[in-house]
């Protein structure tokens, strides 16, 4: 199975995020993740759909946003018009979970749901066929360069399970580096999102081939 990687910009410096993105598309990475939190639903702050648009202008590969706010459906439009071409919401914050997936969708974007790690997947069973990938949150969501939490991996591997024959993503995000890699994609993630160990590191093309690797083993242990 081929792994995806997805660096997350929240680990990039702010002030030069052209030139971020620039560094790892010339690094290999696959999408680019792009996490936008409202200091409510979660502790932090970081940019919406403005900056979103601006940062569109300047990537090449396509952008993969995760919605860390409360009320995700109110960006939808405005990041579909900003050509992002996923967008994960969280289980969390959609009471109607099948519309808010037809919202993206109809917008033209791969539709995903984004589940914390202590949120049961069995919010998912309704809408197993109305999505196109799962985003497992692997620590608690806010900031990057946390540990990754040991039971996500018991998590991906009942989901993969779960979902059966559908060609459906498993990302996962959280903790992902070159020593956690290998499990992950075992387990059964197809792509993976990574910020400290990328945009953390001063050599990104180093970065992203050491996680290949041990996406390789992953594959063939
Ligand atoms: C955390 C974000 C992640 C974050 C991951 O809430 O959703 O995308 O950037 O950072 P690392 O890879 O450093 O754990
Ligand atoms: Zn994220």
């Amino acid at each position: 199975m081929t792994v995806r990687f997805a660096p997350s910009l929240l680990s990039a410096d702010f002030a030069r995020l052209a030139a971020e993105i620039a560094d790892v598309e010339a690094a290999g990475a696959d999408l680019l993740h792009l996490d936008l939190m409202d200091g409510h639903f979660v502790p932090n702050l970081t940019f919406g759909p403005p900056v979103v648009a601006a940062l569109a202008e300047v990537a090449s590969i396509p952008l993969d946003a995760h919605l860390m706010v409360a009320d995700p459906d109110a960006l939808v439009p405005a990041l579909a018009a900003a050509g992002v071409a996923r967008t994960a919401v969280h289980v969390e914050t959609c009471p109607h979970l099948d519309r808010s997936l037809a919202a993206i969708r109809d917008a033209g974007m791969e539709a995903g749901v984004a589940v914390y790690t202590a949120t049961s997947l069995a919010l998912l069973d309704e809408v197993l066929d109305d999505l196109d990938f799962v985003l497992i949150m692997s620590v608690n969501p806010g900031f990057g360069g946390q540990a990754f939490i040991p039971s996500s991996l018991s998590k991906i591997r009942r989901l993969r399970t779960a979902l059966g024959d559908r060609k459906i993503d498993i990302s996962v995000d959280g903790g992902v580096d070159a020593t956690t890699t290998a499990g992950l994609v075992a387990a059964g993630a197809t792509t993976l999102v990574a910020g400290s160990a990328v945009f953390g590191r001063p050599d990104r093309a180093g970065a992203l081939e050491a996680l290949r690797r041990a996406a390789r083993q992953g594959n063939d242990p």
